[in-house]
């Protein structure tokens, strides 16, 4: 889904909007909520679907809220497709609590500790994001390319 283009369903949408009298939802690649703004305010759907946007970040309404910053799903398709193509749980790369929310859940640390993330990449950054969360003092150390 990577090499398709955003919006990549709108035309369609659109068709369908024409013939009918009914709200018609588009779905796939809107990724931002700004980009789904854009839609509704062009009047080419009704409604927006957002599918993988919401296992990066399913806070999203309530960060739209409350003005804080969402994470953007990357549209890799490595901890979601992949893994549930491979019988695996579902998962997001840019989400550590992705999966099953009774067992997968950041949880504060008993003993802080000053850890250091050598690689600001996305695993390096979502390993920094969960140790932030559970209370540990984090230092990212970014990797000099030469
Ligand atoms: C993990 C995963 C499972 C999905 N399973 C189905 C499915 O069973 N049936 C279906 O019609 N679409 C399925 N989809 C497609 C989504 O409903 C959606 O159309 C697609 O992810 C594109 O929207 P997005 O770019 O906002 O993710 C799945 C998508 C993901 C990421
Ligand atoms: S793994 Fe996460 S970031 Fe990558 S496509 Fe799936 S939901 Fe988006």
């Amino acid at each position: 889904m990577g090499a398709v283009p955003y919006n990549w369903i709108l035309g369609a949408c659109e068709k369908v909007k024409s013939v009918v009298s009914c709200p018609v939802a588009t779905v796939g690649r809107v990724v931002s909520v700004e980009a789904g703004e854009k839609i509704l305010e062009d009047g080419t759907a009704d409604i927006i679907g957002y599918g993988r946007s919401l296992l990066t970040d399913p806070d999203i309404a309530n960060k739209v809220e409350n003005g804080e910053c969402i994470r953007e799903c990357l549209n890799c398709n490595k901890g979601c497709v992949d893994a549930i193509q491979s019988r695996r749980y579902l998962s997001c790369v840019l989400n550590a609590e992705n999966g099953d929310e009774e067992t997968i859940f950041i949880q504060p640390c008993t003993e802080t500790k000053n850890i250091a993330i050598v690689g600001a990449s996305l695993a390096g950054l979502e390993a920094a994001r969960v140790a932030y969360k559970r209370g540990h003092t984090v230092t990212v150390l970014k990797n000099q390319i030469v």
